[in-house]
């Protein structure tokens, strides 16, 4: 059996090649997963296998995605794999975090040590890598920031040319900045994630250009990989919840099937619960969520959250994610940019860091520590999806209490640490320093 795109929705399952350039189902429009053999090595041999290629020096085996290629069943030929070593992410104590969120232990897997310091290249080496072996010449996204960054390096590091929409004024400095040094054609639109994604879909059927967003199976596939190097770092001993922020809800479906698969294989004993927490003003999963039913699904027409990588209002991927939340005794919650800015410096207060919409992992924790659905003794793994300088802008104006709503409210900062302008006085500064 080869691997194969397969219609997601269980009324359907019509197959296709893979070779062939499609996001949607042709026959019922359903969102496409990739499938394929199960690899013929025991769950013990594979073990063995994934930690034999840390001590190697070949390309593939030092990425932390094709590391773990078993569980990419669509292994194109390894010269056209397009890798920054990408993965190879961290799992980190953060006992300051844990007493902020109500638990004895919380642990961090810090998606932000990444080569463009976010999740998206787990999954970017793979779309990008199916990219070069479909023949294209051109990759496009619409991004919050994070895929464009992403997609520009991988596609310029595979001779591809990246070109990139973004909301005009909606995405930091730090991933604009990045998108135009590697090399993207950028194009800032003036209109919302939701309505971008719509133009660049007509955009890239018209002009032939591979979309690269994580309706995108291929990006799927490899950010799967973030739990299985997770357990892996676990000793394949799952934790009680994996908490991860929910915008496009790419990742959520991609931890769901990654926690599935590991099962079937005999990788890991059972499912953690996974939690989505989404910033409240862009919230459509986590009200859906209250009473979910097929054709509920109601999008939210003007998002809204300082946290803007995930400022999304319409998320693609919500079919998989609902499949996944419900596989895994999952919860959904939502919380205020308040509370993410505080539960920000508190990650920052671990010597740690991350962005904002990352933060709204241990801001959903305490939340959720507090009313009583994640108990205290839990063990629990917050993903911090990017790094820490990605949006300097947010944190010097929270330090510095100039941080402001989306509707112009002062957002206190609990953790606030204003820098101190001084002359250059030794006895000054050090009557300050006692
Ligand atoms: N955290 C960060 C830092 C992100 O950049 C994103 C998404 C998410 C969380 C949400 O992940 O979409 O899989 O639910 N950023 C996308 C982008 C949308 O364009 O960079 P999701």
């Amino acid at each position: 059996m080869s691997a194969d795109l397969i219609c997601f929705e269980s009324a359907c399952r019509t197959r296709y090649p893979i070779t062939e350039v499609i996001y949607n189902c042709p026959r019922c429009g359903g969102l496409l997963e990739v499938t394929g053999p199960e690899p013929s090595e025991s769950a013990a041999g594979l073990k063995r296998i994934w930690r034999e290629r840390r001590m190697s020096n070949a390309p593939l085996d030092q990425s932390g995605v094709w590391r773990y290629r078993e569980m990419l069943p669509f292994l194109p030929d390894p010269a056209d794999v397009i890798t920054l070593r990408e993965g190879n992410t961290p799992l980190l104590d953060a006992p300051f975090a844990a007493r902020y969120g109500g638990l004895q232990r919380l642990t961090f897997k810090h998606q932000g040590f990444n080569p463009t310091g976010s999740f998206k290249d787990n999954g970017m080496t793979c779309g990008a890598t199916q990219a070069r072996r479909l023949g294209m010449k051109r990759v496009a996204c619409v991004s919050t920031g994070n895929t464009s960054a992403s997609m520009a390096a991988y596609a310029s590091a595979g001779g591809l040319q990246p070109i990139i929409f973004i909301p005009h004024g909606n995405i930091s400095y730090g991933k604009l900045a990045q998108a135009l040094e590697y090399g993207a054609k950028t194009f800032q639109v003036e209109a919302n994630f939701d309505q971008i994604l719509k133009l660049v879909r007509v955009l890239a059927e018209e002009l032939g250009i591979y979309l690269l967003n994580s309706i995108n199976p291929f990006r799927i596939e490899g950010q799967k990989t973030i739990l299985v190097e997770m357990m892996d770092q676990l000793d394949w001993n799952p934790p009680d919840w994996i908490v991860v922020p929910g915008g496009n809800l790419g990742n959520v479906s991609a931890f769901g099937k990654a926690l599935r698969e590991m099962v079937q294989l005999g990788l890991i004993s059972r499912i953690p619960r996974l939690a989505v927490i989404q910033a409240a003003g862009s919230a459509p999963f986590h009200e859906f969520m209250q009473h979910p039913s097929r054709d509920s699904f109601r999008p939210v027409e003007h998002p809204e959250t300082l946290a803007t990588a995930i400022k999304i209002g319409d998320p693609v991927s919500w079919p998989k994610a609902w499949q996944e939340v419900v596989a895994s005794s999952g919860i959904v919650e939502k919380v205020t940019e308040q509370e993410i800015a505080d539960a920000k410096a508190a990650v920052g207060l671990c010597g740690i860091g991350c962005e904002p919409a990352s933060a709204a992992t241990l801001a959903g924790i305490r939340k959720l520590t507090g009313a009583g659905a994640i108990e205290g003794t839990s063990n629990v793994v917050a993903v911090l999806t990017g790094n820490v300088l990605k949006d300097p802008d947010y944190i010097y104006k929270y330090h510095t209490g100039q941080l402001t709503g989306p509707e112009g409210t002062p957002l206190l900062g609990a953790f606030g640490n204003q820098p101190i302008v001084v002359c250059n006085d030794p006895q000054k500064i050090a009557t300050m320093l006692v």
